[in-house]
């Protein structure tokens, strides 16, 4: 690194860049870890080689992609954290510097790169027949061994995926197969989304082509057993704004929400059917499922979407960018409905996965009872929400800690029995360590603290892989 990072709050504190890649062959254990849970827990985030070329402007969604693997085997745990290599890191690490605008933007690009080749694999990480792919919703999948973290390079798909593809697929219990989608799909701003389903063997099996209403930035979807669910949202895409030296991403309150119901494999986009209502916003979906005609859409909701300007620059108001465990039913009627399921304030909302598609009791997320400020951290809490009772089982790491996405970990067949792993830093001890927790009984704290060799720096979504 040249120069120093500037004075920003998403390069400060729980998120400041790391910068080095380690192997810690034997961690500290604190308890003892469960029987039989044996596999890699993964956890993808942003982690910035070198300062932006805007001086102080910076984005939490820019930062390079670095995945951390814990592997727990024999009652042992190890830690291996490697950046993806994708061209955008290559290039900029054999120039020493950066080369690409904050998010891409083409604007503040060096001449001497490609728009396209913007891709950060920073926000997921997902196993998919027999290889992990680190994903960004700009750009295809990359995919990565999940033993060494090599990165293996772009995955096309047979070709069929040249453009982007969601962070969040889903996979499908009833055969294997991930679903996905990627927006922008015709270049950054089109309305054009493509839909793909890759099977079990990781073959693409089918393709559906449709265009949202306007061209929102489309985070996550919702997949049943029957249906997909594209959610066109408020935060409006445009090129010509990000040319004027404006936000590529803002806020547009005066347009609707838009939900397009397809048929799961449905022969095409004529055969979406759009659902409006007023503004919401969701970046997470926790789960969905078909109810008769309807469709029910589990998510981390909110009126307005944080950490994006309104398209006349102003930043977004606090209240209004607090995100609950909310119900969306999209009825066969058109009517749209929301009522809230919990009142902890959430952001990462997860599930047994063998329940993706399907009706369900427990979402799994981390929240906080203390307001944020509409940010999108400062999580101390993990909680097991009965998503039709309401009732939550719940467990804080106390003021100062930060805890991440919760990753269920199945143990017997019945939902919701297993573990919950989430990487917690605490800040007054500046600690990170992977809790793990009884899935049935969260508020009786963690059964085992896996202990960092350093801390960890803040990041997205996680994964597990279990033991071959
Ligand atoms: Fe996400």
């Amino acid at each position: 690194m040249t120069q120093p990072f500037p004075d920003h709050f998403h390069l400060r504190g729980f998120y400041r860049p790391f910068g080095a890649e380690m192997d810690a062959p034997d961690l500290v254990i604190e308890g003892r870890l469960p029987e039989g849970l044996e596999g890699t827990f993964y956890r993808n985030g942003p982690d910035p080689l070198h300062p932006p070329r805007e001086g102080d402007r910076y984005h939490v969604f820019d930062g390079d992609g670095m995945i951390y693997a814990i592997r727990l085997a024999g009652g042992r745990a190890s830690l291996r954290n490697r950046w993806v290599r994708t061209r955008k890191y290559e290039l900029e690490r054999a120039a020493g510097r950066r080369l690409f605008g904050v998010l891409g933007n083409p604007r503040f690009n060096d001449p001497s790169v490609s728009p396209a080749d913007y891709n950060t694999a920073n926000t997921h990480v997902w196993p998919h027949a027999g290889r992990l792919f680190a994903l960004m919703e700009g750009c295809p999948p990359v995919a990565i061994d999940p033993e060494t973290l090599a990165t293996l390079g772009s995955e096309t798909f047979e070709g069929r995926v040249t453009g982007p593809f969601t962070a969040h697929p889903k996979t499908d219990p009833a055969d294997g197969a991930m679903h996905a989608f990627g927006y922008s799909a015709k270049g950054p701003g089109s309305t054009a989304v493509r839909y793909d389903v890759i099977d079990a063997a990781g073959r693409h099996r089918h393709q559906a082509w449709l265009d949202q209403p306007y061209a929102s930035m489309m985070h996550d979807f919702a997949l049943t057993e029957r249906r997909v669910v594209f959610p066109c949202l408020p935060v409006v895409l445009s090129l010509e704004r990000a040319m004027a030296g404006k936000p590529m991403a803002a806020w547009e309150s005066d347009r609707p929400a838009a939900f397009g119901v397809m048929d799961k494999e449905g022969a095409g986009g004529t055969e979406v059917r759009w659902f409006e209502t007023e503004p919401v916003f969701t970046f997470h979906v926790a789960n969905s499922f078909d109810d008769g005609p309807d469709v029910v859409i589990d998510v981390a909701g909110s009126r307005r979407a944080p950490l994006m300007p309104s398209a006349d620059g102003q930043p977004a108001d606090p209240q209004a960018t607090r995100f609950f465990l909310r119900r969306w039913r999209i009825g066969g009627n058109g009517h749209f409905r929301e009522e809230t399921i919990d009142d902890l304030e959430v952001q990462f909302p997860r599930i047994d996965d063998r329940v993706q598609g399907r009706r369900y009791r427990k979402a799994f997320v981390n929240g906080t009872a203390r307001p944020t400020a509409g940010r999108v951290d400062g999580f101390d809490t993990v909680a097991a929400v009965d998503v039709e009772t309401g009732v939550r089982d719940a467990f804080s790491f106390g003021d100062g800690a930060y805890c991440g996405e919760p990753m269920f970990v199945p143990r017997g067949p019945e939902e919701g029995d297993g573990w919950l792993l989430t990487l917690v830093w605490d800040s007054e001890r500046n600690e990170s360590f992977l809790a793990i927790l009884n899935a049935r009984h969260v508020a009786a704290g963690p059964v085992a603290r896996v202990l960092m060799p350093a801390r960890v720096p803040a990041g997205f979504h996680c994964h597990w892989r279990p033991a071959a």
